[in-house]
């Protein structure tokens, strides 16, 4: 299997680690921005493309590399359900994939595992879900600088409450794509999604692998999502995340409840980490996504990611 790397951070250096001990392989990247066309083009049985967040900014990319043949995987959490964000362009590229015989698949640890993946297994044993709620509590220095600053990362008050006004600000995104998955593949009509994140500043400096917070500025931040169906509260999700989290009374954990007449509570100490769980994922899914029918999917339309 040929599988080429468009971008050149953080998850692509990991899945270019976690792909060295694959047999019958050939990788090819990562590449950074400037040469990611040499991925896009590749003409690669799948291009892996780790880059942005955003659909308007991935979504030319896509095209570029379903146009050449290649089935796509992409990390921007807006990929995992593209008809939360643009119905329009998800339609567009889910008929150039039909047409090319090709399979894109938005994943990653979150979303693509923790927040739907996962949840849906655990629906797996219940008789009935009344509602469900899903809590992570994630460790954050070893995100790129870019990132850690697009999640909300080293502000003070005031250039936080500016950042989330003008919308360079966002926190963890990927919350309505999980739970659109989740709803979709339950059958439940999702109304309305509340959103409500809180910055916490930090009492001391953190050092982070790719950047330094001083005291006083955020060094994390709390998110509450919460999905209406049937008028009332039906999708829980609560995300804590820090740059020492024992600094926010936490420590690093992924819980899941599946409330009802049976219900489920599935926790996993320590919570797992975010990069190595979206390379592992994402590696997970090359087969997946090789095998799988056209068009654009999501993780609810495949079977599990495995190692093989
Ligand atoms: N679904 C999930 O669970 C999951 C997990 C991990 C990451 N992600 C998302 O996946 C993306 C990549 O994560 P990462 O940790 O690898 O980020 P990163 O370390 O910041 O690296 C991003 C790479 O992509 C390039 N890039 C950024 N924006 C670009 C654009 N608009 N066009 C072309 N290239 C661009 C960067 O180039 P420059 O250095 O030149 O800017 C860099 O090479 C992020 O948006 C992240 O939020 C999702």
């Amino acid at each position: 299997m040929k599988v080429s790397l468009c971008g050149a951070g953080v998850v692509s250096a990991n899945c270019a680690k976690v792909l060295a001990g694959r047999a019958g392989i050939s990788v090819s990247g990562p590449f950074g921005r400037a040469d990611r066309e040499r991925a896009l083009k590749s003409g690669a049985d799948v291009v892996v493309i780790a880059t942005s967040s955003f659909l308007s900014e991935v979504g030319p990319d896509i095209h570029m590399a379903v146009d050449a043949g290649s089935n796509v995987i992409t990390s921007a959490e807006e990929g995992a359900f593209p008809d939360a964000v643009d119905p329009a362009l998800a339609r567009e590229l889910d008929a150039a994939a039909r047409a090319r015989r090709v399979t894109i698949l938005g994943t990653g640890l979150n979303p693509g595992f923790v927040f739907d993946a996962m949840v849906l297994t655990a629906t797996g044993v219940a008789w009935e879900v009344d509602t469900i709620r899903v809590e992570r509590a994630v460790e954050l220095p070893g995100f790129s600088a870019a990132i850690l600053r697009r999640l909300g990362i080293g502000f003070t008050p005031q250039e936080f409450a500016d950042g989330i006004d003008r919308g360079a600000i966002t926190g963890h995104i990927g919350f309505p794509q999980s739970m659109r998955i989740v709803a979709r593949r339950l059958g439940v009509a999702l109304e309305r999604i509340e959103p409500r994140i809180e910055p916490i500043f930090g009492e001391r400096d953190h050092e982070g692998v790719h950047l330094a917070v001083t005291a006083g500025t955020s060094a994390g931040f709390i998110q509450h999502y919460i999905g209406y169906a049937d008028g009332r509260p039906w999708f829980f999700a609560d995300f804590t995340a820090h740059m020492d989290l024992a600094a926010a009374g936490t420590s690093p954990h992924d819980e899941i409840w599946i409330d009802g007449p049976t219900p489920v509570h599935l926790a996993i100490q320590p919570g797992l980490n975010p990069q190595i769980g979206s390379a592992a994922v994402i590696v997970n899914s090359l087969r997946r996504v090789v095998e799988a029918p056209p068009g654009w999917l999501t993780v609810a339309d495949l079977p599990p990611a495995t190692p093989s």
